[in-house]
């Protein structure tokens, strides 16, 4: 079936292109998102992405969003796509007085669909950004709307051979990439960055903690410095659209792929492909 006929957007369910200029997610970021992969009309992921954004909804105070419209609505957005990514935005809607919200919020939902990057290897040079991150507790691990710290660090690449950049809190812990998150690998330790009081809980951290703890090896979640990723035998990056991302070099000091590293990346690879 030709694209045109499937909408690629929409909008409290609507194949419209327009939201209110009133919304509250366009004010205060006052909302949630997830960036989905899907393959055909499945989401691999789909449910570790639905129990984050039901984890969001209970912080922000915001109604509990309908899983099963979100699924129908997706799959309608995916639809004649072979892999694509679903972008959900989820927002506190109109109403209430500027910072107060509304007692009875009535979300606003965005669903869009565009093609996936593919799952191929990407050789990654990463450095770190200068742009902190807020320490914030209160919106630590939240993949909610207010990502300017995340476009200021992007545009320190700009014109760069840096693919991603590594941002660390006002206090100088490292913490995540500008959108992915990060493992660090010693001799014998795996380390990812804590979140407790910054960063993006990924789907996909979990999954590969899961996947390393499953085969035995256990992942400490520490408080990481520069120079623990400098001293780092590898590194990688991790989101749930591109899978598993080595890092190949960091700053100018290339660094190795171990074995572990590729196994984790083709499992990964093949949980994303539907398999
Ligand atoms: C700032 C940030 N951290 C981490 C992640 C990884 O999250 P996920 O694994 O859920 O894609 C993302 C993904 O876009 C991100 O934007």
């Amino acid at each position: 079936m030709a694209a045109a006929n499937h909408p690629r957007v929409l909008v409290d369910g609507k194949a419209v292109e327009v939201m209110p200029v009133s919304d509250r997610g366009l004010h205060y970021a006052d909302g949630l998102f997830e960036t989905i992969r899907m393959c055909g009309d499945k989401a691999p992921l789909w449910s570790r992405h639905m129990a984050r954004l039901d984890r969001g909804a209970v912080r922000l105070g915001l109604p509990a969003p309908d899983l099963e419209l979100l699924a129908h609505e997706c799959t309608r957005v995916s639809a004649g796509r072979s892999t694509s990514v679903c972008k959900i935005i989820y927002t506190r809607g109109s109403g209430g007085r500027a910072y107060v919200a509304p007692d009875n919020p009535r979300p606003l939902r965005v669903v869009m669909s565009r093609e996936a990057p593919p799952l191929a290897r990407i050789e990654l040079a990463v450095t770190f950004c200068r742009t902190p991150l807020a320490i914030s507790p209160a919106l630590a691990g939240l993949k909610h709307c207010g990502r300017l710290e995340q476009v200021l660090a992007r545009r320190e690449l700009a014109g760069s051979d840096f693919g991603e950049g590594l941002m660390c809190d006002a206090a100088g812990r490292v913490i995540e990439a500008t959108s992915a998150n990060l493992f660090v690998l010693h001799d014998d330790i795996i380390s990812t960055p804590d979140l407790a009081k910054a960063g993006v809980a990924g789907v996909m951290r979990e999954l590969v903690m899961e996947i390393l703890a499953d085969q035995g090896c256990q992942v400490s979640e520490s408080t990481l410095e520069k120079h623990d990723c400098r001293q780092a035998r590898a590194l990688f990056l991790c989101n749930a659209v591109r899978g598993i991302m080595p890092v190949t070099r960091l700053e100018s000091k290339d660094l190795e792929v171990p074995q572990l590293v590729e196994k984790l990346s083709c499992k990964v690879e093949t949980i994303l492909s539907g398999g």
